[in-house]
């Protein structure tokens, strides 16, 4: 069986990373969550107060910036590392949340986000989930899935999830960083939030967790047909 690049793009809080993290377990495949780098990059820019509007003190910023990843056996998933700390717990949380969109619209953060990304992705046999995966950084993937769900069920999951992590948050402002955050990454220069044109969709509304994981296991068993 060949191995392939599987892109999993669409918006916040639609099971994306869960889905991808189970596929590639199911499939002995890399896992990458891209959405973790931009966060780390928010995180390391609001601590060392980067001026986000000055773009040199972008660039040296981010030549401090070292992303990695470790494996957790007690998730068995991968924790982010940011220079050498395990920041997994930090980027989660709501301030996060409410900046990441703006540091993730500055196109030298894509620029060196996408490059690390693309490097990771090279010998293939890796499921990638982020906003640009299918558009930007693998447009050759073999096999591009877009995920969809209705907004108030995004926001009832996202708050679910913060509980589980000890943030307890009112509806009301997850729904309203769910909107923000969808329309800033919808609508930047570059690397937007946008359905590749050869996408196959999953809207997650209504599919348990399997079912979202079988769908695209079903596809990847359809594209390796073709092969
Ligand atoms: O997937 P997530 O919610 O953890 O992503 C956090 C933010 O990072 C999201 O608001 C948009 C940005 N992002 C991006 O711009 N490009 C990606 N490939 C992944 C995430």
């Amino acid at each position: 069986m060949s191995d392939i690049i599987i892109a999993l793009d669409g918006f916040s809080s639609c099971g994306k990373s869960t889905t991808a993290r189970h596929v590639a377990a199911a499939l002995h495949y890399a896992f990458l969550d891209t959405g973790a780098m931009y966060r780390a990059v928010a995180l390391y820019f609001h601590r060392q107060q980067v001026n986000t509007a000055d773009l040199q003190a972008v660039k040296e910023a981010l030549a401090h910036v070292e992303i990695t990843f470790e494996f957790n056996p007690s998730k068995q998933a991968s924790d982010t590392i940011l220079n050498g700390e395990n920041v997994e717990g930090e980027i989660r949380k709501m301030y996060i949340s409410d900046l990441v969109s703006q540091v993730a619209a500055i196109p030298e953060v894509r620029h060196a986000m996408v490059a690390q990304q693309q490097r990771m992705g090279e010998k293939k046999a890796i499921v990638m989930d982020g906003r640009d995966i299918g558009t930007v950084v693998f447009p050759q993937a073999e096999l591009k899935i877009f995920m969809t769900a209705e907004p108030h069920i995004r926001a009832q999951r996202r708050k679910l999830e913060l509980l589980q992590k000890g943030e307890d948050l009112p509806l009301e402002e997850i729904i309203e960083n769910l909107r923000k955050r969808d329309e800033i990454d919808s609508n930047r220069s570059e690397g937007p939030l946008k359905r590749a044109a050869d996408a196959i969709d999953l809207d997650t509304s209504y599919r348990t967790m399997d079912e979202q994981v079988e769908f695209v296991l079903d596809h990847v068993r359809r594209v390796q047909g073709e092969k």
